[in-house]
């Protein structure tokens, strides 16, 4: 058995939800179990990646051999991710943002429980989240070598997920249709198209994967990952 072939690299994955807080006992949050990212924090470690996994809220235990740094809002995600990738020396080799991020946020979360009251339900102002796939994808030196994102779409999954390459400036997508009644979502398996890059962003180079495990779908990421680099 020789060497595993990302012995010496270094990953960060993002995984899991965000919740975005409304007041000390509410939130707005996003539907993930966490399952897919988590399994690619694991399998990229079993290929020798010294893997830290930034997760969201989740209730899965921690994969073996990998830090993990739990947060709670985007905000935190987006720093927390951004120091591992440059901690301690150089960009890693490779990030991978499997969470699935609140797109906003209370623009002003409310210090104390919002109470019921006479004049009706409170309005809320919601104020746009980072991007963390984008933000480091555009990184410039401190830009990984290779970025990853997904894309769940729940309809023209290819052509939703083609657009996402061109205007993130990730290189690879794992794009997997979220239609109800395909049980993705919180489910143990996952039907994926892995799109790269290709001459033109718009015109990216799709492999389709047959519906397997989770786990699977990430150790044949890992080893995509692993072949690339
Ligand atoms: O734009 P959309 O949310 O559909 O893109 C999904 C991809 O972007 C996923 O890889 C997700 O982790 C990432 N993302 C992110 N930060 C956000 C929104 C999405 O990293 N604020």
């Amino acid at each position: 058995q020789g060497p595993k072939p990302l012995t010496g690299r270094r990953a960060v994955v993002t995984s899991g939800p965000t919740h975005e807080p409304i007041d000390p006992v509410r939130y707005i949050a996003n539907r993930s179990s966490g399952k897919q990212g988590h399994a690619v924090a694991a399998a990229l470690a079993a290929l020798g990646a010294d893997v830290t996994l930034v997760s969201g809220p989740v209730t899965l235990a921690h994969p073996p051999g990998v830090r993990v740094v739990r947060v709670e809002t985007a905000a935190e995600m987006l720093a927390a991710s951004q120091a591992a990738l440059q901690a301690p020396d150089g960009p890693a080799d490779i990030a991978v943002c499997a969470a699935a991020v609140a797109d906003w946020r209370v623009a002003a979360a409310a210090g104390d429980k919002v109470k019921k009251g006479p004049d009706g339900p409170p309005t809320l102002t919601l104020a746009e989240n980072p991007d963390i796939l984008a933000t480091l994808s555009q990184a410039g030196p401190a830009r990984p070598r290779l970025v990853v994102g997904f894309a769940a779409e729940t309809r023209d999954v290819l052509a939703y997920a083609a657009a996402k390459l061109a205007k993130k400036g990730c290189d690879w997508i794992v794009a997997n249709d979220v239609a109800t009644g395909t049980g993705t979502f919180g489910g143990d398996d996952n039907q994926v198209h892995l799109l790269r890059r290709g001459a033109a962003p718009e015109a990216p180079l799709v492999e389709t994967w047959p519906r397997l495990s989770k786990t699977e779908v990430a150790a044949r990421l890992a080893q995509a990952i692993a072949d690339t680099l």
